[in-house]
């Protein structure tokens, strides 16, 4: 639950899932060149604790509003956070948001990642760049309870190692011994001693057990298609890869359409969903 903002008394919203809260910027933190993570505190009713994989939708006010998901888990004590990649108007806004900035939030929507229902297996995640946000709060919270799973491997393709973000994270999870960190980047610098190339390249060779794992795995979408099938081929049953769907949305509660995709509402179904319920919809994905 994200702290009380002020000592005023809370204006109280209401539920009405179109009407945004306030929340202020209480803490930024430039991530990469283009990526901001902003921790929000609550000017109105705090919004319920969103769960590791869901999404708010966020006002820059005089902008618009945009989904964005979590990306700490709220269930260890960490404020409303929001790591955003700057690739338009509004996520321009929400970037450039010094703190004191007051920003809506709507939410929390959509289907979540999972976490509990990991337990007792091997927990596999693959990112794709700012595809970390969304699962590093599964990490927070598996780590909250470290004997509850398996192995644990966390893999992370990105551009070049510019390009990384949660640089302070990554390194701190390296330093859990049961815990397997790797990063590949495309585009290595001078001083990279790490892999290059496609994050699937390092499926093969990481240690977890295929018949036990559960793979969190969220990306650009031809990475997550690549990803499932390099990990069906390592032997994971396309029921334990759990993909996080991105596709324009506006209302954020299955109102408008706009985020449709086949049978498939994704604010509403997803945005994580199984990827054997996905996988046919591949060929249409990038339209
Ligand atoms: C469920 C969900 C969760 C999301 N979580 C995050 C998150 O945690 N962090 C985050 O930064 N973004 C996230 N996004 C994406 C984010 O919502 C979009 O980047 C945002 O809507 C773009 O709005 P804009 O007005 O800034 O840019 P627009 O003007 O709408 O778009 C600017 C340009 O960027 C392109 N673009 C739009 N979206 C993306 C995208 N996702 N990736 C690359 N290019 C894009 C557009 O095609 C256009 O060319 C999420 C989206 C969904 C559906
Ligand atoms: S965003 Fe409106 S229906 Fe999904």
């Amino acid at each position: 639950m994200a702290p009380a903002a002020s000592s005023a008394a809370p204006t109280i919203v209401g539920t009405d899932p179109w009407v945004p809260r306030r929340y202020r910027v209480a803490g930024r933190r430039r991530e990469t060149r283009e990526t901001v993570t902003i921790e929000l505190e609550p000017l109105d009713a705090p919004i319920d604790p969103p769960e590791p994989g869901q999404f708010t939708m966020v006002t820059a006010f005089g902008v618009g509003e945009v989904p964005i998901s979590v990306s700490a888990d709220p269930g260890t004590g960490a404020p409303l956070s929001h790591t955003i990649r700057s690739v338009g108007a509004v996520t321009a806004a929400l970037c450039d948001a010094r703190r004191g900035t007051v920003v809506g939030v709507r939410g929390p929507f959509g289907t979540d990642w999972g976490v509990a229902s990991a337990r007792g297996h091997d927990l596999v995640l693959v990112a794709g760049g700012i595809g970390l946000a969304p699962l590093r709060p599964v990490l927070q919270r598996a780590l909250g309870e470290r004997d509850a799973y398996g192995r644990i491997v966390v893999l992370v393709g990105a551009r070049s190692p510019d390009d990384l973000p949660f640089q302070r994270d990554l390194r701190a999870w390296r330093t859990h011994l049961d815990v397997a960190v790797e990063v590949t980047v495309d585009y290595a610098g001078p001083g990279w001693r790490g892999d290059v190339g496609v994050v699937t390249k390092l499926i093969p060779r990481v240690p977890f057990d295929p018949t036990v794992a559960v793979a969190m795995v969220c990306g650009p979408e031809v990475m997550m298609r690549f990803t499932a099938q390099a990990l069906e081929a390592r032997g994971v049953d396309p029921s334990h890869i759990r993909v996080s769907l991105e596709r324009n949305m506006k209302c954020g509660i299955a109102q408008c359409g706009h985020c449709q995709l086949g049978p498939v509402l994704v604010c509403r179904d997803g945005a994580v969903l199984p990827y054997d319920r996905v996988a046919r919809l591949v060929a249409v994905w990038e339209l």
